[in-house]
C-alpha cells in the first residue's frame, strides 16, 4: 500500500506568487505530476491548501488537482483554510461534507482506518481540537479498535524548538494524546503547518510534519527570539509505504536534480562479495 502525504500548497490566484515570491502553483503542479507516477491507494493533504481561503484560490487548487490523480483525496483544512469556502469549492472529494460544522471523517484505505480532524480555529493561526471534536476522534478510534489507524491534522502535537512555529501550534494536546495511547494501534498522525520536516514518537505513534509542498520551510533556528522567516529549500512530500504492519515513510523531494547514475561501485569498496574480489578464475 502506497500513500502520498501532502501538505501546506498555499495555492494563490492564478498567476500570483505566495509571500511575494513563492510560485507555490506551479510547485503544486510539479508535485502533482510527480505523484502520479506511484501506484497510490490515497492521497492525504494536511491543511494550507490554499494561502488565503479565497474562492479563486481553491478554483485553481482544483485546476491542479481534480482529474490528476486515480486515487482518492482525503484533505482537511488549516489556518490559512476557510472552513465553508473550503467546504463548498472541495465538497465532492470525500468526507468534506460529512459533519455541518466541522470538516472531520473517516475513511477507509484498504484495512487501515483514516481518521480525518479539524484543528482549525478561525481566525487565529493555532490549532486546537475542543471537546467536541476530541469527542468525535474518541468514537472513530473505538470504532476502529483492533485495527491500524492513521490521522490526519493540520496542526502538529508537538513543539519543536522554533519559536515562531511554537507560537500557533497544536494547544493542549494532552487528551488527543491519551486517545491515540489508549487506542494503541494508531500508527501514525500526519500533519503540517511547521513548514519543515519534524519527527517524534508518542508511545507507538509516528509524529509527522511534513515539508511544505512548494519549498518555503520555517527557518532551522532554536533562538527563542527569532521571527517567522523562511527560506526556498527543496519542496516535498511523503510517501507512506505500508507492508503488512509496518509502516515507513520516505521523504520525496521535488526539484530540477541530476541522475540518474548508476551506483557502480569501485574495485576497492569493502562490501564486495569476496568471490568478486578475487575475479574470474
Ligand atoms: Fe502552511
Ligand atoms: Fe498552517
Amino acid at each position: 500500500m502506497l500513500i502520498a502525504h501532502l501538505t501546506d500548497l498555499h495555492v494563490r490566484p492564478f498567476g500570483k506568487p505566495a509571500n511575494r515570491v513563492v510560485e507555490t502553483n506551479l510547485m503544486v503542479e510539479r508535485a502533482i505530476r510527480q505523484v502520479a507516477g506511484f501506484a497510490l491507494d490515497a492521497v492525504i493533504i494536511t491543511g494550507d491548501l490554499t494561502e488565503n481561503g479565497l474562492p479563486e484560490e481553491y478554483a485553481e487548487l482544483r485546476r491542479l488537482l481534480d482529474g490528476r490523480l486515480t486515487c482518492p483525496i482525503y484533505a482537511v483544512p488549516g489556518n490559512h483554510d476557510r472552513r465553508e469556502i473550503f467546504r463548498t469549492a472541495l465538497g465532492h472529494w470525500p468526507g468534506i461534507g460529512d459533519h455541518p460544522d466541522f470538516i472531520h471523517y473517516i475513511a477507509d484505505i484498504g484495512d487501515l482506518r483514516l481518521i480525518m480532524l479539524d484543528s482549525v480555529v478561525p481566525h487565529a493561526g493555532h490549532g486546537e481540537l475542543c471537546a467536541r471534536r476530541l469527542d468525535f476522534l474518541e468514537r472513530a478510534l473505538a470504532d476502529a479498535a483492533g485495527r491500524d489507524v492513521i490521522i490526519g491534522l493540520h496542526h502538529p502535537p508537538l513543539l519543536t524548538g522554533i519559536a515562531a512555529m511554537d507560537a500557533i501550534p497544536l494547544r493542549s494536546p494532552e487528551p488527543f494524546l491519551a486517545l491515540l495511547a489508549r487506542h494503541g494501534r494508531v500508527r501514525a498522525v500526519l500533519s503540517g503547518h511547521h513548514h519543515r520536516v519534524i519527527m517524534a514518537q508518542s508511545g507507538p505513534t509516528m509524529l509527522i510534519a511534513g515539508p511544505a509542498i512548494p519549498g518555503h520551510q520555517s527557518e532551522l533556528t532554536f533562538d527563542p527570539a527569532a521571527p517567522a522567516y523562511f527560506y526556498l529549500e527543496p519542496g516535498g512530500y511523503f510517501i507512506l509505504r505500508r507492508d503488512g504492519a509496518h509502516l515507513t515513510a520516505t521523504l520525496a523531494t521535488i526539484g530540477d536534480f541530476p541522475g540518474p547514475y548508476p551506483f557502480a561501485v569501485d574495485a576497492d569498496y569493502p562490501g564486495r562479495k569476496k568471490s568478486d574480489q578475487e575475479g574470474p578464475t
